[in-house]
């Protein structure tokens, strides 16, 4: 595996790789790398011929009050799993690699789909996000993009930046990876205290009364999500930022199910804020 740290010679890798006629697979990351980040590897090593882990903390997409610095960070350990996963080249940049002096110009998707969900507490955050992204679709022009369903909002604001910015990417969606209880496996989880780490199995599990609530025929959404926050606040310390019930391509949030259903939350546990959600069809 190849380590690069700057554009140009990640453009000359990825030259040599499409002369030799390959398909190229990005895996988009920030590090501190999970068996989530590897299922998106797999994917790619599956679906394509050359695959490129971009590990890149991205400042843009932390507001002023959030977690850059204290991000969790293990360069070594990231590079030996990605080197275990087969990953062809992993491209790590530094802030000014990416974001030179005087940097100024940005991504945005301007529509609804940004401001709700996390968008709502997290004005910036897709801004950076599709900043980077696009920096990222430009710098390697990959055939296909591998992204988690994790983040189903990050997915749904990709797709529309694809779609209306006529990026000749395919964008390839992979399911949630979760530990064996069920709580979905994230970089933040490592905030979690012990007796945290246990509470936090309320989210699962509230998203799992949900599908439980849709399934025996319940389709008023005010119920569902209402019987979900009554779960989620036996935790006396939770804090919830939002439990939705949205369509799941275009995030509109609906009143009766009927359709492709997103159902997603983000809960403050102590430390971090966590997100999780179901997609499911009704
Ligand atoms: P990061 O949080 O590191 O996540 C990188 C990718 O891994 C994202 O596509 C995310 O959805 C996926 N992922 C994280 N946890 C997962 C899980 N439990 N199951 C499946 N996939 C999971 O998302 C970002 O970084 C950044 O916003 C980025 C796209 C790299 C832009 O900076």
């Amino acid at each position: 595996m190849k380590i690069v740290h700057t554009v140009n010679d990640l453009r000359a890798v990825v030259k040599s790789a499409k002369k030799a006629q390959k398909c190229v697979g990005l895996v988009p990351t920030m590090g501190f790398l999970h068996e989530g980040h590897l299922s998106l590897m797999t994917a790619a090593k599956k679906n394509t011929d050359f695959v490129v882990v971009s590990l890149f903390v991205n400042p843009t997409q932390f507001g002023p009050n959030e977690d850059l610095e204290s991000y969790p960070r293990n360069f070594e350990k990231d590079a030996i799993l990605c080197e275990n996963a087969g990953v062809d080249v992993l491209f790590n940049p530094s802030v000014d690699e990416m974001y030179g002096p005087d940097y100024s110009t940005y991504v945005n998707c301007e529509g609804d789909i940004t401001k709700v969900l996390c968008g709502a507490s997290r004005p910036i955050h897709f801004k950076g996000v599709t900043s980077v992204v696009s920096k990222l679709f430009n710098i390697v022009s990959p055939e296909k993009a591998f992204f988690g369903q994790k983040d189903a909002q990050q997915v749904a604001v990709i797709e529309k930046m694809v779609r209306e910015l006529n990026f000749d990417i395919e964008i390839v969606p992979c399911p949630i990876v979760r530990e064996s209880d069920g709580l979905a496996l994230s970089s933040r989880n490592t905030y979690l205290s012990e007796s945290e780490r246990k509470d936090a199995l309320v989210l699962v599990q509230s998203l799992r009364l949900a599908e439980q609530k849709i399934k025996a025929g319940e389709r008023n959404a005010e119920l569902i999500k209402q019987a979900m926050k009554a779960l989620i606040e036996t935790v006396d310390y939770a804090e919830i930022d939002y439990v939705e019930i949205v369509e799941a391509t275009t995030l509109k949030s609906v009143q009766k199910l009927e359709g492709d259903m997103l159902i997603a939350l983000a809960v403050k546990l102590g430390r971090p804020r966590l997100i999780d959600n179901i997609r499911l069809w009704v």
